[in-house]
This record gives structure tokens, sequence and C-alpha cells, in this order.
């Protein structure tokens, strides 16, 4: 099997994979965990679950959480990677389904690079094999000519594959993963072998609830996964946390300032948005409309995040409400007419009657104009 090696291997990336971001808790939990893993799982279930919530290890070790919610979803997930069922996550757009794919194969597998893009344009071969033709043409057909799918090394590695975006994939080139998943081989008709899975194979696929009908998933290869729903985040205080502590590392990974006095920003975008997306003021008083955008969580983090980077560079470090007021528009307004017309409504009937968001509101109604 070819080696791929990263060429920036020994350099900073920008973004580090979760395996390699995480590597010291990763190997405190693997040190410290005496429960029986299954075959070729550097982790026992429940060490990847702690390594996904967070806690503290016996040797005083903290484990960040890297997923916030609801403690069941984790383990369900987790158990059914130990299964013969691969998992489908599921959810709205931000919900965090890659991002717990890839910590989940970081800590199972080791290795959360075996990925799949699913797009409209995704060929068979992304899941197969494909053929390196200079090969092909100076020694014919044989395993060295063959490129092989991440899905194919992860079986034959006993590895975790990732699909993202699974219903972005053409119908005829998603049910190539029926053979894969329940028979558990990938045949090569072209040299008559096939490759069979080792234990320790499992796939991780995610798909956008958002998305459902583009290309629906055909019930034949839906019965071959365990979906799982990730939710919303539940409470105003559990998306202030999420996006707090995103921003802060990759603010950290970005040089920018840390945030000490700019969780009342954060606590603020993270109401605006909460209550477009639901429609009601937290206060359950007031009914407002939605726009079109899905403000999830991943975009309040990005708005906070280029906030912090426009109170570095052009501000005095510190985030403040003009710092993530033209992000909250570009968010909210995605449709240049219905939406204004949604966010000058709630801008004027909620922001501007609240306590202590006179400064907020001013710095919406500047970049609004
Ligand atoms: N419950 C959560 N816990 C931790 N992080 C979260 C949570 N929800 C969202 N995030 C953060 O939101 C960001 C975006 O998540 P991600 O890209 O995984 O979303 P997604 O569900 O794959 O979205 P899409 O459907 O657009 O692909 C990540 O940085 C992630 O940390
Ligand atoms: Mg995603």
């Amino acid at each position: 099997m070819p080696v791929c090696v990263a060429e920036t291997s020994g350099t900073e990336v920008l973004r580090p994979h979760a395996e390699h971001a995480f590597a010291a808790e990763l190997a405190a939990l693997a040190a410290q965990d005496d429960r029986p893993r299954p075959d070729r799982w550097k982790l026992s279930p429940w060490a990847v679950a702690t390594y996904l919530l967070g806690g503290t290890l016996p040797d005083g070790t903290l484990v960040t959480p890297k997923y916030v919610g609801p403690r069941r979803i984790v383990e369900v997930a987790v158990s059914t990677l130990a299964t013969d069922r691969a998992l489908l996550l599921l959810g709205l757009p931000g919900t965090a389904k890659t991002w717990v794919s890839e910590h989940l194969a970081a800590a199972v597998s080791g290795d959360s690079t075996l990925l799949v893009q699913g797009t409209a344009g995704t060929p068979e071969e992304a899941i197969r094999y494909g053929w390196n033709y200079a090969q092909l043409l100076a020694h014919g057909p044989g395993r060295d000519a063959l490129v092989p799918s991440p899905v194919m090394r992860a079986m034959a590695e006993g590895m975790t594959a990732r699909v993202e975006e699974l219903t972005r994939i053409p119908a005829d080139v998603q049910d190539t993963l029926i053979t894969v998943l329940s028979e558990k081989t990938l045949p090569i008709p072209e040299l008559g072998q096939e490759v069979q899975a080792v234990p320790g194979f499992n796939l991780i696929a995610t798909a956008n609830d958002r998305d459902r009908g583009v290309n629906d998933l055909s019930s034949a290869l839906r019965r071959r996964f365990n979906t799982v729903v990730l939710p919303l985040p539940e409470s105003a205080e559990a998306e202030v946390d999420i996006v707090t502590r995103r921003v802060d590392q990759i603010g950290r990974s970005l040089d920018l300032p840390s945030l000490p006095d700019g969780t009342e920003e954060i606590r603020r975008v993270v109401t605006v948005f909460r209550e477009l997306r639901d429609g009601l003021t937290s206060d359950g008083r007031t009914k407002v409309k939605s726009p079109s955008g899905t403000l999830s969580t991943a975009e309040a983090i990005s708005v906070v995040t280029g906030g912090l980077a426009l109170s570095a560079h052009f501000g005095d470090g510190v985030l403040r409400p003009g710092d993530v007021a033209a992000g909250v528009l570009g968010a909210v307004v995605r449709d240049p007419g219905n939406d204004r017309v949604v966010w000058q409504e709630y801008l004027e009937t909620v922001v501007r009657e609240r306590d202590g968001w006179g400064d907020f509101y001013r710095a919406c109604r500047e970049v609004s104009a």
C-alpha cells in the first residue's frame, strides 16, 4: 500500500489534523486506558467518548471537550463504530458533524485523513480505486498501478474511513458503498482480486438535513447505517460555551488576541442568532421573522473570529460591538431583499429596546445604512 506523506510534515501548518492538534491528550488517554479495545482501535470506546466529551484522567490530565452536547449521542456514535454497522451523522448545517467525524476517526484509528469529500461530481473511483496510467502503460494492470481510495485503504488497514456530505454524491456512486458496508469487500474485477476489510474498519458519513432530497440515500444504503442526529445547542449558555472555546482555539492558531472582555459580544451574537433562528425573542414575548440563512453555531464562530481579527488589526484589541456588527449583518442578510427587511425589523423592535445594547444597536445601524 502506498503511504501518503504530507508534504508539509515537519513544518507548521495552518490547521493540524485532530490527531496532531490533540496528540498529548490522545497519548495520555491511551496510557491510562485499561478497558478492552476493539481490534486495531487506539483507545477503548470509553476513552474515545472521554476524548470527545472531555474529563479529567486519574493522573490529573485535563481532556478538553471537543463536542458540547448530550453524552448519549456520543456514546451511541462510538458504540456504533464498534459494531458492523456504519455511522451516519445527520443534522442541520454547522452542528459539528464534520468536527465530530474527524475527532472520532482520530481517537479510534489515530488518523482522520482517510476522507472522501462528497460532491455532485464525486466519481466511483473516489470510493473504490483508480489507476496510475503511467504505471498501467509501463507495466500493465497490477496492484502497483492501482491507486486505492481512502475507503479501500481503511478496509485493508482496519481503519476508520470518512465520507463527507454523502447525500451530495450521485445515487449510483453512493451505492458503491453497499457492497463495502454489507459484504465488507471491494472487488477489483480488472485483476480478478478483491480487498477484504480487516477488523477495525468502519465508516463515518455525514449528511446535511437541509440538503435532503438532493440525492436521497437509497433505503438499501440507509439500512447499513446507524443514524445519529446532531442537534442544535439546547441553550444559549451551551452555544456561548461552544463559540468561546472554538474562537479561542482558532484565535490562538491565528495569533489573535485572547478574549478576556469579549464574552459579552459573544453572548450578543449568539442571542441574535438564536432569536432569529427560533423566530422568538429569548424571553418568549416577541415573535420575530426568520431570515433565509441558517445562522448556525459555525457561523457565529466565524463572525466572532472575524470580529477579533478586526479588533486586533484595526481596533484596540478588545472585541467591541462595532467589530461584530458587520459580520452579523453579513450572516443574517443573505438575500438582499427579504432578509434586509427582516433584519431592519428585528433591529428596530428588539435590539433597540434592549437594556445595555445601545452600542450594539448603533454599530448595527451604521453598517446597515
Ligand atoms: N455542539 C458543538 N460542540 C462543539 N463544537 C461545535 C458544536 N456545534 C458546532 N460546533 C463548531 O462548529 C464548527 C462547524 O462545525 P462543522 O463544520 O463540523 O459543521 P457541519 O455540521 O459539518 O456543517 P455543514 O453541514 O455545513 O458541513 C466547528 O468548529 C465546531 O467546533
Ligand atoms: Mg460538514
